[in-house]
């Protein structure tokens, strides 16, 4: 918390951080495997970007924020799992005016996650569509999660894994991930980059990787009709890595079970990232 290491029990933040008061914070999530940042690089030009977004000032030379990681991640033992990294526009009086001398703030944990072993990138999660109501600059990756922590909520007490969010007949994301599908032709298309989503770190290396291993993937927009009629369909994110999806509102994904590209995907991201 703000350079000092505290155990998890005690640390804390001031009740006025900007961040508690009004989601003025921006976050990253990196995996950890064998020990292991991956995708490192990437997280923390998407964070120098969100923080520019913003006009927050970052909280310290990129090299000190990559030793923080390691640090984290060594002295916490993580073997698997991630790392999560907030930084707040920090303490200032109540004001919905931005006050410009608040002093920046950064919070840094790691959580211990199964990610290779996960037994969804078996079974495949089932998902229901909801309506996208999050607000207007999602490719900003901001604290404010309410909506997405509802809607995957209200799709996990209905039996199912999440939800994927819809906006004017088109599907923007799921919750907390990219969404992918692969049509009748075998070519993956996923959303191209826009307001409406989050530019996935794991999306992108998954779009590179098709493209190296001359497996068709575009970025087109995906309406729910596609989303029904789709052969195949898949997320993307730094915890969940590509997880197959073979159920949208109740209906089967291709044969309802996880596809040959979804599992060739999920398995040259493995080889790639380790
Ligand atoms: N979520 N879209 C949204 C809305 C997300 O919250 C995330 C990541 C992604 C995938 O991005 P990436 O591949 O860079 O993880 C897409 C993280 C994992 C989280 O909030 O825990």
């Amino acid at each position: 918390v703000n350079g000092v290491w505290q155990d998890e029990g005690v640390a804390s933040i001031s009740v006025f951080d900007r961040g508690f008061l009004f989601a003025d914070a921006v976050y990253e999530v990196a995996a950890v495997v064998g020990g292991k940042l991956i995708d490192y690089e990437a997280h923390a030009r998407r964070l120098s970007r969100s923080l520019k977004e913003l006009a927050i000032a970052e909280p310290m030379p990129a090299a000190e924020l990559l030793e923080l990681h390691r640090q984290a991640v060594s002295r916490n033992g993580l073997e698997e799992g991630l790392v999560y990294l907030q930084a707040t526009r920090g303490a200032a009086d109540r004001d919905f005016v931005i006050d410009p001398n608040a002093a920046p703030g950064l919070v840094l944990f790691t959580q211990a996650k199964t990610v290779l072993a996960n037994p969804k990138a078996q079974t495949g999660l089932k998902v229901k569509c909801m309506p996208d109501r999050r607000w207007g600059r999602r490719d900003i990756k901001t604290v404010q999660l309410l909506y997405s922590s509802l809607a995957k909520s209200q799709a996990v007490r209905e039996g199912l894994d999440d939800a994927i969010l819809v906006e004017d007949g088109m599907v923007t994301e799921a919750s907390s991930a990219n969404l992918h599908i692969v049509d009748e032709e075998g070519v993956i298309h996923t959303p191209p980059l826009s307001e409406a989503l989050l530019p996935g770190i794991t999306r992108g290396s998954v779009l590179s990787i098709a493209r190296d291993h001359a497996i068709p993937a575009r970025e087109s927009p995906i309406s729910v009709e596609a989303l029904g009629r789709a052969r195949e369909a898949f997320i993307t994110s730094a915890t969940s890595f590509v997880l197959p999806v073979v159920e949208v509102d109740g209906r089967a994904v291709g044969d309802g079970r996880p596809g040959p590209i979804t599992r060739r995907m999920r398995e040259l991201y493995i080889a790639s990232s380790l």
